[in-house]
């Protein structure tokens, strides 16, 4: 069967399973690493039969605009409330007191792209990936990759491409198989006609991202290492940044570590709704949606000699987007086969005014 019609099944199939998932219990973990995809993968047929939805009746307008007002209004008020709400757990911002939910993805995998989809799609998020895989050049190696969110977004089409090689590593085995699947339905039949980069590499694995992971196909460091949503579904985020920085070729000055993550806001009031249902968020999707991420990046910035080139935050702050890059005392220790020594350096936020607080920096 050709890989579109098995993705398109796929995702029809992971739409039934949407509402039986998550009374089911998880299967257990794999250590299975699945085979590296190459030239050779079955070709892919693009769809040619997206037909637009019939527009409603204008009769229907008024009514669907009224269940839109709502839902809205609804949606608010549970916003207020919960705002109101007292802490019901004060610690559970801090990291020790949030258990690791990582295995959560085991049996979300099917249905992960179903529960994100839309309010991605609402909240621009998939603009955001987009400006940040299209940063990627090199050899790349993409942590945490789920079931391949940013896989359209690489710049891999033609000679010209930026990206070498390609690596895509999760900690769960089942969404490295959706990913894969993704991959093949999107770009097997670009494969086979050769309309991707020559010579581009490209290797799906099962691994954690806090150990050791393959050195590029180029036997070198990584030129891009990028997550995206990652920091908030490990026990040890702090830990993964360092790895990151570990992996990637720092003797180059052009070397970055690419982060999309979610945390904490600026406003206390939100963090009064995160905070209130972030242990509800965690069980059920593996995910604490409360951290602080800007300082948790930045900190470990330091220890890895890196150095935050910028940080943005969008969504009242709930976003955040960084690019980091080896520090010239690193770039310099690399060259010279030293390792890599914390230097410290200002916390630029600290210099920021309030624009930046607006998330308009
Ligand atoms: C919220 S999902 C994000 C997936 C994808 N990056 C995206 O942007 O949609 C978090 C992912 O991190 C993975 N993960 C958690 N801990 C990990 C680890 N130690 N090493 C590698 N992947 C990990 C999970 O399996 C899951 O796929």
């Amino acid at each position: 069967m050709r890989p579109a019609l098995l993705y398109r099944r796929h995702v029809a199939s992971s739409l039934r399973r949407a509402y039986t998932a998550r009374t089911e219990p998880p299967p257990p973990r794999q250590t299975r690493r699945p085979e590296p995809v190459n030239s050779t993968s079955p070709v892919a047929k693009s769809s040619s039969a997206n037909k637009s939805p019939a527009a409603p009746p204008s009769s229907l307008a008024p009514w669907i605009f009224g269940a839109l007002a709502a839902g809205l209004g609804f949606y608010s008020l549970q916003l207020y409330l919960a705002a109101s709400k007292p802490y019901h757990n004060t610690r559970i911002a801090d990291l020790a007191a949030q258990k690791d939910v990582a295995e959560r993805y085991d049996y979300t995998a099917t249905n992960f792209d179903s529960e994100v989809g839309l309010s991605e799609l609402l909240m621009g998020v998939n603009g955001l990936r987009k400006k940040l895989a299209r940063k990627c050049h090199g050899d790349v190696l993409e942590v945490s990759c789920g079931t391949g969110r940013n896989l359209g977004y690489y710049d891999i089409e033609g000679k010209d491409a930026k990206v070498e090689s390609l690596g895509f590593i999760d900690i769960s085995p089942q969404m490295v198989e959706v990913c894969q699947q993704k991959w093949a339905a999107l770009f097997g039949n670009k494969m086979a006609q050769q309309k991707l980069k020559p010579g581009l590499k490209l290797r799906f694995m099962t691994g954690s991202a806090l150990g050791d992971m393959p050195m590029a196909p180029s036997g070198k460091k990584y030129a891009t290492i990028i997550q995206t949503m990652g920091l908030c579904s490990t026990a040890s985020p702090a830990e993964l940044v360092e790895n990151m920085a570990r992996h990637l070729d720092t003797s180059n000055p052009d070397s970055r570590i690419l982060l999309l993550e979610h945390g904490r806001s600026y406003l206390p009031w939100l963090n009064r709704v995160l905070d209130n249902s972030a242990e509800r968020h965690a069980e059920l999707h593996g995910c604490w949606f409360n951290r602080e991420i800007g300082e948790l990046v930045e900190k470990a910035a330091l220890q890895s000699g890196l150095e935050v080139v910028s940080e943005r935050r969008h969504h009242l702050g709930t976003t955040w987007v960084f690019e980091l890059k080896p520090t010239e005392d690193a770039v310099k220790k690399a060259q010279a086969g030293l390792p890599p020594v914390a230097t410290p350096q200002t916390n630029e936020r600290e210099q920021e005014g309030w624009l930046s607080k607006l998330g308009w920096k």
